[in-house]
């Protein structure tokens, strides 16, 4: 098994592979602190496909799992089937309804899959005139990958006008704000549901609720997800079974049509608003810190479930749910989402409780654990109520040290 990336995500998915019987041997390229202790981790980065393809060829890699969507992007998947290999995620093309925001909002539209109202653009004139179909506040959003950072929700004309030229004028997203896009501000209350797609059936995972805000009570900046829970009790039977007409059938058909050939993760970030669920984004691969909440809920084998997307013939039976939910809290860098240091001690983890689960996200090991990223770890338990969930955890982080170490204390409330 060879896995793709250095996240507490891919922590995670090491970490469900390394229990199925079906698994001898696990690598990971690159990896981090934490997955060095389950697999082996290889010195090559997330997009050098060349040599992670060289690399699954001589070591005759069963399945390849690909973490993060800038490999898949660049057409990773493309270039492991066409030596045979086996590669969970999709294809270069079905990667763009993540890759382009564009071709993602005209795949809901053509398939009537309820979104924000938009237009797209690529010259600042035409943007900033464009801005008067728009009440504020509305979002604008740089058309290609830049890390999650390319949104900005604007207020006012200023600060509207502002994030357009940032994009399309200074480029401060590079090649990713050639076209920008603009679009209606939705009203309400987030939701995370990964399905997994074999090219025959959309079969969404247990859903989770992302906290994308740096501090508490959802104030401060964007970053990559600062804590999560599973389940998120706002899908319940009633909005799920909307969903799947609204939105799931109408995606499984649009990929059939468009010739997609999709078999992985399609991530829907929603937004459930007074009018009912509107499509947010599609990422084409496991959420962080989404996988870190939604995997060890997962009583089934991991590794049946990725050959069986692969081959067209997971169902629905296959997936089975542990009742509990799942917390849990991202522990950061001083600075982050900012500029932030590296390298500094961590202690304590040797203290914190068994049924804790410690995913590693930035870190390093050297002669002891070190931070190595912005988002250093992420802190997960299991529980009957979110409540008891949340109170391990705290009790656990209190364990944990690093010089800076910051993190949200209203995960799950
Ligand atoms: P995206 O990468 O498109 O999901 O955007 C990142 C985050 O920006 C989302 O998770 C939302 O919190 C916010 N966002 C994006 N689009 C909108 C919208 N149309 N209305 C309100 N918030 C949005
Ligand atoms: N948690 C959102 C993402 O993975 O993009």
């Amino acid at each position: 098994m060879l896995v793709i990336g250095n996240g507490a995500r891919e922590h995670a998915i090491v970490w469900k592979l390394a229990q199925s019987s079906k698994v001898t041997k696990i690598f990971s390229a690159p990896g981090n602190g934490g997955i060095e202790q389950l697999a082996q981790c290889i010195d090559i980065q997330v997009t050098d496909i060349d040599n992670l393809l060289y690399f699954a060829l001589k070591e005759n890699i069963e399945l390849t799992v690909v973490g993060p969507e800038c490999a898949l992007v660049e057409g990773i998947v493309d270039k492991f089937r066409e030596k045979g290999l086996k590669i969970f995620g999709p294809c270069k093309k079905g990667a763009m309804l993540e890759g382009s925001k564009r071709y993602s909002k005209e795949f809901m539209t053509k398939y009537e899959i309820p979104t924000a109202r938009y237009a797209s653009y690529n010259k600042l004139g035409d943007a900033l005139e464009g801005l008067k179909e728009f009440t504020f506040p509305l979002v604008v959003k740089a058309d290609g990958l830049a890390s999650g950072k390319g949104v900005v929700i604007c207020n006012n004309r200023e600060e509207a006008c502002d994030a357009i030229k940032s994009m399309i004028t200074d480029r401060k997203f590079g090649e990713a704000g050639r076209e920008i896009i603009i679009e209606e501000f939705l009203q309400g209350i987030e939701a995370s549901l990964m399905c997994l797609v074999d090219g025959n059936k959309i079969i969404p995972l247990e859903s989770a609720r992302d906290y994308k805000r740096l501090l508490d009570n959802d104030d401060g900046p964007n970053t990559g997800g600062m804590g999560c829970v599973s389940p998120n009790k706002i899908l319940d039977l009633k909005l799920m079974s909307e969903i799947k007409i609204e939105i799931l059938d109408k995606v499984l058909k649009g990929l059939q049509n468009e010739k997609l050939d999709f078999k992985g993760i399609l991530f829907i970030g929603l937004m459930i608003t007074a009018n009912g669920a509107r499509v947010l984004e599609f990422n084409v691969r496991f959420g962080d810190p989404e996988t870190e909440v939604v995997l060890p809920r997962l009583e089934s084998d991991i590794v049946d479930i990725f050959l069986k997307t692969i081959d067209g013939t997971i169902c629905q039976e296959e997936l089975r749910w542990s009742p509990k939910s799942c917390v849990c809290t991202v522990l950061a860098s001083e600075g982050y989402p900012e500029a932030y240091e590296k390298g500094r001690d961590i202690s304590g983890l040797e203290g914190v409780d068994r049924d804790i689960l410690v995913f590693h996200a930035g870190t390093k090991k050297e002669n002891c654990i070190r931070t190595n990223g912005g988002r250093v770890l992420a802190v997960a338990a299991l529980a009957d109520e979110i409540d008891h969930g949340r109170k391990k955890i705290y009790e656990n982080i209190n364990k944990i040290h690093f010089q800076g170490i910051q993190y949200r204390k209203d995960i799950g409330i």
